[in-house]
Order: structure tokens, then sequence, then C-alpha cells
């Protein structure tokens, strides 16, 4: 099969080298861009890929897209840069895929559902470690419950975080946690949103985080009450109390404009043995209204790993044909059991409702 061209925006930052390296390892052959010629050209070179350089102006994006069927949008924060890729794609009628976890980019994509249905292209958001498995465990168990209105999702995961995922979470710094109530996505305050989870070693303490599920979640299932929890150390559950407490002094300008400075000293991300040594857990409960409940959960690879993997075989799909029209989440285009297809994926039901 002749393989439709397409392109990594963003190829030359931590997740987007991760991705462009196993695509090659996969046999593909992505046209790598961004706005960094020298940095695109010393990755593309040694791979054996085309590059071309592009900032987010439309005319730029427009010759950086020529002859191109699906782009791989890479380059976030997303809630800058996904509004132009869009508009591009919609003009070169090529599918857009991205790694964002943003529930306001998710939810910013989800209204121009009827323009990318008239383009005949896929906007298919949030093909990484957010919110591929998540996604996956809740049309899982919705599969499962039919008549669940409750969604609550647990995600265990020593997270060394990569710099562009630390500069994409100081910009929603000061802002309110975000849940799902009655299908709408309401702020609900902090420090109530906690409980315990078992990811296989007995309870854990967990606090709720504006996760993209938030937004996708609904999507895919149409619950319409979710939130997502994360499993914290005690002492980063206090760093993250201070953080509620003071959360208009972290949304401050001077404040945020620091912590970005500080950022860019980091390391660029996790190296490949931490990547190797990690893994995740992923946990999965629905409820009905007659209080039947149902739970699963998913062990995955490390995060990054886990986000070249998915991001690359929804790529592939696309490539096989498989893009469904209009605004998809990842279970919508590809069904519950996709995260089932990776490599080092396992899912355990653990309690399934009787019958009715
Ligand atoms: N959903 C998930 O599970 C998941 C997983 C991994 C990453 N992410 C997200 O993906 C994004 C990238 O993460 P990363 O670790 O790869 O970050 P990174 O190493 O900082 O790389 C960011 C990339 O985006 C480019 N970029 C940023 N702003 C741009 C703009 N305005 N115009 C053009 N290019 C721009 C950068 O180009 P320059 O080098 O020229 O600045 C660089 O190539 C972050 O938002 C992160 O949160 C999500």
């Amino acid at each position: 099969m002749d393989q439709l061209d397409w392109l990594i925006y963003g190829a030359t930052g931590y997740t987007g080298r991760l991705i462009a390296r196993h695509a090659v390892a996969r046999g593909l052959r992505p046209i790598l861009a961004g706005r960094n010629g020298p940095q695109l050209a010393a990755l593309a070179e040694p791979l054996g890929l085309e590059h071309r350089v592009a900032s987010l102006e439309p005319a730029a994006l427009d010759a950086a897209l020529r002859g191109c069927g699906a782009v791989l949008h890479c380059a976030g924060p997303f809630e800058e840069t996904s509004g132009p890729m869009v508009d591009a794609c919609l003009r070169a009628r090529a599918h857009y895929l991205d790694i964002t976890g943003e529930i306001e980019v998710f939810e910013a994509l989800a209204r121009r559902a009827e323009e990318a249905s008239a383009a005949g292209i896929m906007v298919l958001p949030g093909v990484g470690f957010d919110v591929v498995p998540t996604d996956c465990l809740a049309a899982h168990l919705k599969r499962v419950l039919p008549s669940a209105r409750t969604l609550e999702l647990g995600i265990r995961a020593r997270l060394g975080l990569s710099r562009g995922t630390a500069a994409t979470a100081i910009e929603s710094l000061g802002r309110p946690l975000l849940t799902r109530q009655g299908g709408r996505i309401v702020p609900v305050p902090a420090e109530r949103a906690t409980r315990l989870i078992d990811f296989g070693r007995g309870p854990e303490r967990t606090v709720a985080l504006s996760w993209g599920d938030v937004s996708t979640a609904w999507h895919s299932t149409g619950i319409p009450d979710i939130v997502v929890y994360f499993a914290v150390r005690p002492s980063s559950e206090r760093v993250l109390s201070l953080a509620g407490r003071f959360g208009w002094l972290l949304g401050a300008a001077p404040v945020r404009a620091f912590l970005r400075w500080a950022v860019q000293r980091r390391a660029p991300g996790p190296t490949d043995m931490e990547r190797a040594a990690g893994q995740a857990t992923l946990y999965g409960e629905v409820r009905d209204a007659t209080g039947r409940t149902a739970a699963a959960r998913l062990r995955t690879p490390e995060a990054y790993t886990l986000t070249a993997l998915t991001a690359v075989a929804c790529v592939e799909r696309v490539l096989a044909g498989h893009a469904p029209a209009g605004f998809q989440t990842p279970s919508r285009a590809y069904g519950a059991d996709f995260i089932l297809e990776m490599d080092g994926v396992r899912r355990d039901d653990l309690a399934i409702p009787g019958p009715s």
C-alpha cells in the first residue's frame, strides 16, 4: 500500500521525538515539522525523513501540510496551538490528531465537530496517555454497565514530567478544579475532592484533578457525572492543598513567569531508563441509579512510552483508512479494547454487576 503522507508537528519536542522514533521503528515515514529548522534537520536526517519548517501562521502551515492526509500535532500547550492547526487541517482536508490533555482544548475541538464532518476529516485529540487508556476504560465500563450514571477514574503513575507537560500544567495553575456533574463541566472546591482507591496494593489516598476525561469520557459514554483522581504521596498532598489555598497566587503572572523560567532549566523529560522502569495503573468505577457498580483496572507502560505507542497506533489506523469524520475520542474511533492492543497493557475486571 502506498503510504499517505502525514506530518508530526512539534517533532523536536521531548514527546514528538519519542513518537517520531517509534513511528520509524514501525516502518512509517512521517514528515517532521516544527518551527526550529536546525533542530528539525538534526532529528530528521539520521532517521532519513523529510522535514518542513513552519510557524503556526496560516500560510506557513498551508505549505507544511501540502500533500498530507493527516497531522499528529505534538506542540503544546495546545490551548495556544490547536486552533491554528485545526484551521489548517480543515483547509487541507487532513485528519487532525493531537496529544493534548487539556479539558478546554477537548471542549473547543468538540464544538468544531460539524466543521470537521463537513470537511470529511477526523478531529481526534488526546491520543496519548491522557486520555487513551482512561477513555478506553470508561467505554469498557459503560459497556459492562450500560445504565451507569457516575464514573470515577483513578490514575497511579510516577510522573517524571517532561518540560512541555510541566509548562502546560503551569498554564492551568490558579484555575478551579473541574469535574462533570449532570453532563456539565463545573468547578468544585479542591479540598473536598479526595477518595481512597485500590490500585492493587490496598487503598491509597487520591485527590481529584482536572484531567482530560472530564471532557472526553462524557463524549465517549454519555455518563453525566465524572471525576478523575490521582494517587498522591502525603508530602505531595500538602503541596496540592497549599496550591488549592494559594491558587490565586500561583495563577499570578509574575509567579507563572518564574515557574516557566524554572521549567526551562529542567531535563527535557524522563530518561530511557526511567521510562523503561516506569509503569502506570488506571482504575475505573461506574455506578447506576440503583447502586449497581462495575470496576476495572488497567496496567500500562510508563506514560510517555504509552503515548508513543497509542499515538502511532492511531495514525496507523488512519493510514489504513479508519478515520471517522467529525470530532472523535479514542474509544469512539477505535473501540474500548483499542488499548489492549498496545504492548504491556493488561485489563482486569474487578466487580461485574449481576443480571438486572
Ligand atoms: N496527553 C498526553 O498524555 C501527553 C503526553 C506527552 C506530552 N503531552 C503534551 O504535549 C505537549 C508537548 O510536550 P513535550 O514533552 O514534547 O514538550 P517539549 O519538549 O517542551 O516540546 C514542545 C514542542 O512544541 C513546540 N512548540 C511549543 N509551542 C509552540 C508554538 N507556539 N509554535 C510552534 N511550536 C511550538 C516546541 O518547539 P520549540 O522547540 O521551537 O519551542 C517543541 O517542539 C505538552 O503540552 C504536553 O503537556 C501530552
